[in-house]
């Protein structure tokens, strides 16, 4: 029978014997899996292990400040790298979606192998890999080789030649924060929303600029908050909004606007293989469109997906 203090226990002694007295660098993402991932191998090893956390520019408002807290409360030994213009610099007039998802992922891990180089002696690279993620990214090697490639997930650089450790290779995200809450990580990292590695990156449909990140940030801190604030957060899988290619005309006052459209979703699934649109109350998206359309500086129109996967995938890149 699986338990997550069984589960503890032997993955601790496992990692202690596999990597001794080696050094270990792992990226963290603020999510849950990279998150349960380095707990698991800082209770292993100490600070054998060094994490890095790497603001892409593409993370929610105030993720990298308030991530980083946490991380260092829980007494990781954590290096933040602010690398968004690298990132910016890279996706400038990128528009295809694989394009941009790949243009991250090697800037990502350019900036990931300068810290690793600084480390001296590092044997091994840990990662957050859980379960569903090893399935889908071998189906990425099918035949039908246009589902997204995940950038996090196998893919190893020739030039890092290091041993990947994964501890929660065999768990789905149901165990994985069970295991989580057995280590005592705070229930804000526990209980986050998946969120894509290459984040906001795949949300501004089309090409990325610095200001539409503020945009499509500002647009989802008002989600999110309003979720958290009526209760519905812990109810949902995955959310978050879109920020579309195109404007529509609104009217302020006695002026016609011309102005951008932002896409809420909200999702129910288990895995992220399958999702359905989650049916969320008319009267707190009407609220939650008008405080978008009231702050939000640039957007004049929010619509809600209704679409399930499949045949819609979560995001919409
Ligand atoms: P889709 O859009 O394929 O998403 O239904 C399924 C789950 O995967 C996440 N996702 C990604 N995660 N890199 C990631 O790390 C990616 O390129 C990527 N694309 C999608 C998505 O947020 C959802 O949880």
């Amino acid at each position: 029978d699986w338990t997550s203090d069984v589960f503890i226990d032997s993955t601790v002694a496992d990692l202690k014997e596999k990597i001794g007295a080696d050094k270990v660098v792992m990226g963290l993402s603020g999510g849950v899996d990279s998150s349960v991932a380095a707990t698991l191998i800082h209770r292993a090893i100490g600070d054998q292990l060094t994490c890095v956390f790497v603001d892409n520019g593409l993370l929610r408002k105030n993720e990298f400040e308030e991530v980083l807290d946490s991380y260092k409360h829980m007494g990781l030994n954590v290096i933040g790298v602010d690398a968004k213009d690298r990132f910016y610099k890279a996706l400038e007039g990128l528009t295809d979606p694989e394009a941009k998802r790949k243009a991250i992922g090697r800037v990502f891990i350019e900036v990931f192998d300068d810290e690793a180089h600084k480390i001296e002696g590092v044997k091994w690279l840990g990662q957050g890999t859980i379960y569903p993620d090893v399935i889908e990214s071998v189906s990425v090697k099918g035949p039908s080789a246009t589902i997204k490639s995940h950038h996090n997930v196998g893919g190893l650089p020739d030039f890092m030649k290091l041993s990947v450790v994964e501890p929660l290779n065999t768990l789905f995200k149901d165990e994985v924060r069970e295991v989580g809450r057995a280590l005592e990580i705070v229930e804000t990292i526990i209980g986050r929303h998946p969120f894509p590695g290459p984040g906001l990156g795949i949300r501004i449909l089309g090409d990325i600029t610095a200001e539409k990140v503020k945009t499509l940030q500002e647009v989802d801190y008002i989600f999110i908050k309003g979720l958290k604030d009526h209760g519905l957060y812990d109810q949902v899988w995955q959310a978050g909004a879109m920020l579309l290619p195109i404007q529509s005309v609104g009217v302020m006052g006695d002026e016609r606007t011309y102005e951008k459209v932002v896409a809420l979703r909200a999702v129910g699934s288990v895995d992220g293989m399958t999702a359905d649109w989650i049916h969320l109350p008319y009267e707190f998206l009407g609220k939650i469109s008008n405080e978008i359309i009231n702050r939000v500086k640039g957007v004049n129109r929010v619509v809600y997906d209704i679409s399930s996967k499949p045949p819609a995938t979560i995001e919409w890149e």
